[in-house]
């Protein structure tokens, strides 16, 4: 039986709800959230936050992470920033949902996986329907699939080659036509071939999106923290390798972050040579101070909501049992549209494309 600790309505910017969560929840630079879950499972092993930040146009909807966090403040933190993002993404989107995201603090030493994940989803199953779970970092389909034994609430279960299941390739589709389209808008140029692009971390997603890259001609510089990563991609996309830190420095047309958040930050933002700046890794920007930079350099961010929404409407179709693989590619290409109309208002407000990108999601 799981505990449950439901934090109903609490406003985390605001009064404490109880003393000691002061230091626990009182996260600056943190936006309100509906309700915020913790979730315990003794038995398991299981701590897991369940962040629902806005689920005005419909239930939560965003992935399960499951990392080895430094402290409960920083899963929290993880987890609220991670929400909120998925209002932007899933309202950007067009999607008939909401944003939320949980986080699992991963127990140290050995651990029942299955066991762990049948826990999640019983606190799945728990809230309703109120949010809806798939897979993020540091979880996969299996983890999925043990998850939709507990409750029905859960996406990204499809079989390899069916329609919906592993979210990455979408997601890395969706940056793959961001980029075409940033490439097309600020530089120029109508094609990938011969563009220099550094893609930092060869996950789910960085790996797709290095192949697509690849094969529309791109020339590439790859990073990540695991050396057969990287020996693999040099060996299969002809790419050059970087230092992770490094890369964010190197002299390319177009960054891709694909490996964690805050990449870009006070420290990395001078360095930063790109143009164009457009990846799969969420909350990119540490800041929105650090995305006035950047634009203040001239350097054009695509922001991640906007573009690595491409795994979030595969779950969500396949959830939902509607459309089928061309739909699908469809409805992710849209992702390049936006682009160009963001840049659009970009060049008409002369803000920062983070700051238009989230007050066009909060009008939406
Ligand atoms: P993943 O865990 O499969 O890949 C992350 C990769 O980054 C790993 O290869 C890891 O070794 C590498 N890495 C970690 N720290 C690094 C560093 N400092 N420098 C270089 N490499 C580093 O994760 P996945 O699924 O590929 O996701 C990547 C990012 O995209 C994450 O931020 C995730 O939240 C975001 N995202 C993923 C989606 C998906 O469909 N998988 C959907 C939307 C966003």
């Amino acid at each position: 039986m799981n505990a449950v600790t439901d934090l109903a309505r609490a406003d985390l910017g605001a009064e404490p709800i109880l003393p000691t969560l002061t230091s626990l929840f009182g996260l600056p630079g943190v936006r309100p959230h509906e309700r915020v879950v913790l979730t315990s499972d003794p038995q398991t092993g299981l701590r897991a936050i369940i962040a629902l930040h806005d689920t005005r146009r419909g239930p939560a909807f965003g992935g399960c992470r499951l990392w080895s966090y430094a402290d409960e403040s920083s899963a929290l933190l993880d987890a609220l920033r991670l929400s909120e993002g998925m209002s932007l993404k899933n309202a950007l989107a067009g999607l008939p949902f909401g944003g939320g995201k949980a986080v699992i603090l991963k127990p140290r030493g050995t651990f029942d996986r299955a066991a762990l994940f049948a826990a999640f989803g019983r606190a799945v199953q728990a809230l309703d329907g109120a949010y809806r779970t798939a897979e993020d970092v540091g979880t996969t389909l299996a983890d999925m699939r043990v998850v939709r034994e507990h409750t029905p609430y859960v996406s990204g279960i499809g079989a390899a080659g069916e329609f919906g299941g592993d979210p990455s390739p979408w997601t890395a589709w969706g940056v793959f036509v961001a980029i075409r389209a940033g490439v097309q808008a600020r530089l120029g140029r109508a094609s990938l071939a011969g563009v220099r692009v550094a893609v930092q971390g060869l996950g789910s997603v960085g790996m797709h999106l290095a192949a697509l890259l690849h094969d529309a001609g791109a020339k590439l510089v790859v990073a990540d923290i695991d050396p057969v990563r990287v020996v693999k991609a040099c060996a299969r996309f002809d790419a050059a390798s970087a230092g992770c830190d490094e890369i964010l420095g190197a002299d390319v047309d177009v960054l891709a972050p694909c490996a964690l958040g805050a990449a870009l930050n006070a420290a990395t933002v001078p360095a930063v040579r790109a143009a164009i700046v457009a990846g799969a890794a969420n909350n990119q920007l540490a800041s929105l101070a650090d995305g006035d930079a950047l634009h203040a350099r001239g350097i054009t961010l695509l922001p991640d909501f906007l573009v690595n929404a491409g795994g979030i409407v595969s779950v969500v179709r396949e959830h939902l049992g509607e459309g089928d693989v061309a739909t699908l590619r469809t409805e992710v290409s849209r992702i390049g549209e936006r682009v160009l109309e963001l840049l659009d208002r970009v060049d008409r407000t002369g803000m920062a494309p983070a700051r238009v990108a989230e007050a066009w999601a909060r009008e939406i």
